[in-house]
């Protein structure tokens, strides 16, 4: 990368810097919805070149807004995604770019190929740096490289980076693409990461065609820069050695089928369609997918970077729910819909943002713990006779602020999740009944004491079980007050709360003072059970259903509840294990 002096205006503070980082986060995106709409049109089996093609780049595009965020986060920074400016509507421009380029929304074809080459436009070997209203994204960073160079000469590199490292993505983040992550810690791995962004989008120095990656596909072959990838779709014709920009591609050809692709209404739009019709319904959960996702990747660049796989995970359901959209046709009958990438308000969100304590389910995917819940295990206590007798505490289990919990049983770093479920296609549906308990609960009333039940919620922990007989039958001797004693004690520690008591027919039920915490239970011969969420922290379930917070509540943990997302004691029956 060349360092010619800037003709527009330099970046000359660090405050100026991280609002140029953030510039570069939202730049980097605004290319994600374009490429996504075209990947998502494309029918793979007629087109597997093309598909490969697009699916590359857009990998390469979220590589280089994670790089961006690492640069910001670097400098002392805090990267924004889950805001408006993120989904401004299309069409649109590039921000803070040259406005003679409208962003649109099409499906893959010449049109599209058009756009992308626009975007992806090399600069001139001599183009000066301009960071605002720049003509090409390289002019753009040669602004900030000037500026990282021109802070850590007047400041020192110590005063420019001055970021948490913790915030840093790093290689050992399972990426799949060509190209590196680069954690960024000073000047000279600013300036990597820079140049990893520039080259993959341009090329080497500007004017070469190659990126200096290997095909993210064919390892043996050299990857050609962003530009020159959609120019080989566009010509038909692939790159080969020797091959310059001028002399454009002469090696294999590259099929394209023109027609192998799903005819979408361009830039379409949620206005466009009646409230509550089918089409209007599925681009509604499309947009609350899409923000869900910015706001995990968000939280990822901002102390949780081990959400980043839960956020990747959240890509495959939003290729079906595209899809889905593709396969509905739009009114008149002359294309079909297609995902609208609109903002959706955090008031109107279907799971809640923000710091409070709380526990989201996402759709087939783990629980999103919000709030620096603690996380601890827990081991149940059985008597030599098999008897559950009580719980004892186990070691605190060290956490980022938010994190994300394994649902379906089979992530490689339990109990948290690694994105697995993504892959398995993890099947989550939500079968537990959202009535509240006591709607729901059988009871027997005694003097001074009601013994209340609901069935659906027990995960058969046995605490109800005394040596001869349940605590059910027990409530015949309630006047004893060793027999009341014991009743009450085992229905305290009963994890899912399935049972409780309250202290006169009439009476609220008496809760334990449980911690706000949530606890990775441990059975009897190292049965791996649920996940025991106490303290009344509230669990929202991934189909937006209310559901009443409540003391003591047991998520299940194996992936196989037939009641989820609670335990229903599956665990037992398949013998789960951790790890
Ligand atoms: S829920 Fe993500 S790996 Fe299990």
């Amino acid at each position: 990368m060349t360092t010619a002096i800037p003709t527009t205006a330099p970046i000359t503070t660090l405050d100026g810097l991280r609002e140029h980082l953030q510039w570069a986060i939202e730049l980097e995106h605004s290319t994600v919805p374009p490429y996504l709409t075209a990947l998502f049109s494309l029918d793979a089996e007629r087109n597997p070149e093309a598909t490969r093609v697009v699916r590359s780049v857009f990998m390469e595009e979220m590589l280089h807004l994670t790089l961006a965020a690492n640069l910001l986060n670097a400098v002392g920074g805090s990267p924004v995604l889950d805001s408006p400016r993120l989904l401004p509507g299309y069409p649109t421009y590039l921000p803070h770019g040259d406005r003679s380029l409208a962003i649109s929304l099409v499906p893959f074809g010449a049109e599209a190929l058009d756009l992308f080459l626009a975007i992806e436009k090399p600069a001139r070997v001599d183009a000066p740096p301009e960071s605002d209203g720049y003509e090409t994204i390289g002019q753009f960073y040669e602004a900030i490289e000037d500026g990282i160079r021109r802070l850590c000469a007047d400041l020192g590199e110590s005063a420019v980076f001055v970021g948490d490292p913790a915030r840093q993505i790093d290689a050992d983040f399972p990426y799949g693409g060509s190209g590196r992550v680069i954690a960024v810690h000073d000047l000279a791995s600013a300036l990597e990461a820079l140049t990893e962004i520039v080259e993959q989008g341009e090329g080497a120095a500007h004017h070469d065609v190659w990126d200096g990656d290997h095909d993210m596909f064919q390892a043996d072959r050299d990857e050609v820069a962003h530009y020159y990838r959609f120019l080989e779709l566009k010509l038909g014709r692939r790159f080969q050695r020797g091959d310059t920009p001028a002399s454009g591609p002469t090696g294999e050809p590259v099929l394209v089928d023109w027609d192998g692709v799903r005819p979408m209404r361009p830039n379409p739009s949620t206005s466009d369609h009646a409230p509550g019709g089918v089409i209007r319904v599925a681009q509604e959960e499309f947009n609350h997918t899409y923000c869900a996702l910015l706001h995990l990747l968000e939280r990822a660049f901002n102390g949780s970077p081990s959400l980043l796989p839960v956020a990747t995970g959240e890509m495959y359901a939003l290729r079906a729910q595209a899809q889905l959209l593709m396969a509905l046709p739009t009114e008149d009958g002359q294309a079909v819909a297609g995902p609208t990438f609109e903002y959706v308000d955090p008031a109107d969100r279907r799971w809640r943002v923000g710091d409070g304590r709380r526990v989201t389910v996402l759709p087939h995917g783990p629980y999103v713990v919000h709030g620096q819940v603690p996380l601890r295990r827990k081991v149940k206590v059985v008597a030599d006779n098999g008897k559950s007798v009580t719980w004892r505490i186990g070691e605190q289990i060290e956490t980022e602020e938010t994190y994300a919990l394994c649902r379906c049983g089979q992530s490689s770093s339990k109990p948290f999740c690694d994105g697995t479920h993504a892959v398995i296609r993890f099947d989550g549906t939500e079968t537990a009944d959202p009535t509240p308990y006591d709607e729901q609960a059988w009871r027997i009333d005694a003097d001074g004491i009601s013994l209340r039940r609901v069935n659906s919620l027990c995960m058969h922990a046995a605490f109800c079980i005394g040596r001869e007989r349940s605590i059910a039958k027990m409530m015949h001797d309630v006047d004893d007050s060793d027999v009341r004693a014991f009743i009450t004690a085992q229905v305290d520690r009963c994890p899912s709360g399935s049972f409780s008591y309250a202290l006169g027919a009439d009476e609220p039920a008496n809760e334990a003072d449980l911690p706000q915490e949530i606890s990775v239970i441990e059975e009897e011969d190292e049965l791996a059970a649920g996940l025991w969420v106490t303290g009344r922290i509230p669990v929202e379930r991934a189909d937006g259903v209310d559901w009443e917070a409540r003391n003591r509540v047991m998520l299940c943990r194996c992936g196989g509840s037939a009641n989820k997302p609670l335990c229903d004691g599956t665990h037992r029956t398949i013998g789960f294990r951790e790890p």
